[in-house]
């Protein structure tokens, strides 16, 4: 068991909730930043919720935004954490074209006030960037640590300058900084917004007869699809190599929007085709065409290597909403996301 102290920005997302669950099962003391909403957004976590009045506590929140530079240094000075993962971003695709500013001051400079504050307070703590496989655009596949980057979207932009600002610190000032370049990975915990997420869900609700029809945009994309819990454990790795470098993270496979909703859908019994509208909303003024990453480095050097694809992948996460608490349509037709 680990004696070590985690600190994980976005610990409510999909990938900080998954995490968590592997450091505390590593025996680490682990520390989240959430923001202050008006309701509670824990509800990935709440499993792990343990009384903050007991001292023994493992799991530690604070609140702390990724726009308060000056917040996020004070918390690690307190907290002197051994190592941050930086998971904390606005994440969504479409959503970024209507929000490039607000986008471009989370997602981008958010990477630049942790490494600020990493590189002032002078701690030593390791550092991970959750860098993405959007940076590779329109960069034919297979695409691997070498590959250009292409950047599509005002979000594939802001994680290009914080996958450069991660390698310019590690380079400038010896922070042993590492980019996590992650495909798409998913789960029963994805947002709900994200296409396998929203397609596992309409499957579910149309199969127990609560919906007729699902609005998507473009089937024709295809991308890598991995079982996030999987990686969660290569961050992980990353961070435990004795020098800091770049990683691919992906199972090598592709399938299309397309492929996703056949294997939903007949996983629930339904022909796909008779409930499928089109939506213009759902476009991309630029979009992605085909993502397929190279892992190999990654297997060679973390031992990490992916066992779920997308056809097994999309049997669990139909399965989970399946087995939920029926839940009302959580498509979000009026801003087209
Ligand atoms: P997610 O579910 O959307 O979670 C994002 C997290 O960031 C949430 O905890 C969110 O808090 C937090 N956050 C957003 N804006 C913030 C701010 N201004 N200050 C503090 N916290 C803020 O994302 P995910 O799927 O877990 O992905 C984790 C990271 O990996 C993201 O950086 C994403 O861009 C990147 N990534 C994801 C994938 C993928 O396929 N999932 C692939 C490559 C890279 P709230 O709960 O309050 O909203
Ligand atoms: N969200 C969404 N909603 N996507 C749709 C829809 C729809 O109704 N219809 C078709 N799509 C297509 C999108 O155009 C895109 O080509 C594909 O489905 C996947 O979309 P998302 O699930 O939103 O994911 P993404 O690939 O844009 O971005 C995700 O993966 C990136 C890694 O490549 C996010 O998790 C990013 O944060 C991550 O970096």
């Amino acid at each position: 068991m680990s004696d070590k102290t985690a600190l994980i920005t976005g610990i409510t997302g999909q990938d900080g909730s998954y995490l968590a669950e592997l450091l505390l099962s590593k025996g680490y003391l682990v520390h989240g930043l959430i923001r202050r909403s008006s309701t509670f957004t824990t509800q990935r976590i709440d499993h792990l919720y343990e009384d903050p009045h007991e001292s023994d506590a493992r799991l530690r929140l604070h609140y702390g935004d990724l726009a308060d530079g000056s917040r996020i240094a004070a918390l690690l000075e307190s907290i002197q954490p051994d190592e941050v993962y930086h998971l904390a971003a606005q994440s969504h695709v479409r959503v970024s074209f209507d929000e490039p500013e607000f986008t471009g001051t989370t997602t981008g400079l958010g990477t630049t006030r942790l490494l600020e504050a990493i590189r002032m307070t002078g701690l030593p703590c390791r550092f991970y960037q959750a860098s993405s496989s959007e940076m590779f655009g329109t960069t034919a596949p297979p695409q691997s640590e070498s590959s250009i980057f292409h950047p599509r979207s005002p979000y594939a932009a802001a994680k290009v300058y914080a996958y450069w600002i991660t390698r310019n610190y590690r380079e400038a000032y010896g922070v042993h900084a590492v980019n996590g370049i992650l495909f798409n990975h998913e789960s029963p915990r994805r947002g709900e917004t994200f296409v396998t997420r929203k397609i596992a869900h309409a499957a579910a609700r149309i199969a127990r007869g609560e919906q007729d029809a699902l609005h998507l945009g473009n089937l024709e994309a295809r991308r890598d699809w991995g079982y996030a819990p999987e990686y969660v454990d290569a961050m992980w790795r990353m961070l435990q190599q004795d020098e800091p470098g770049d990683y691919v993270v992906a199972t090598g496979t592709s399938y299309s929007v397309r492929d996703f909703l056949g294997f939903c859908f007949e996983h629930a019994g339904l022909d796909w085709e008779k409930h499928i509208r089109f939506d213009e909303r759902y476009l991309r003024p630029s979009e992605v065409p085909d993502l397929v990453g190279d892992a190999s480095k990654a297997e060679r050097e973390l031992g990490w290597k992916a066992t779920v694809h997308a056809p097994e992948l999309a049997r669990i996460m139909v399965d989970a909403e399946l087995a939920a608490v029926p839940a009302p349509a959580r498509e979000r037709s009026l801003t087209g996301a």
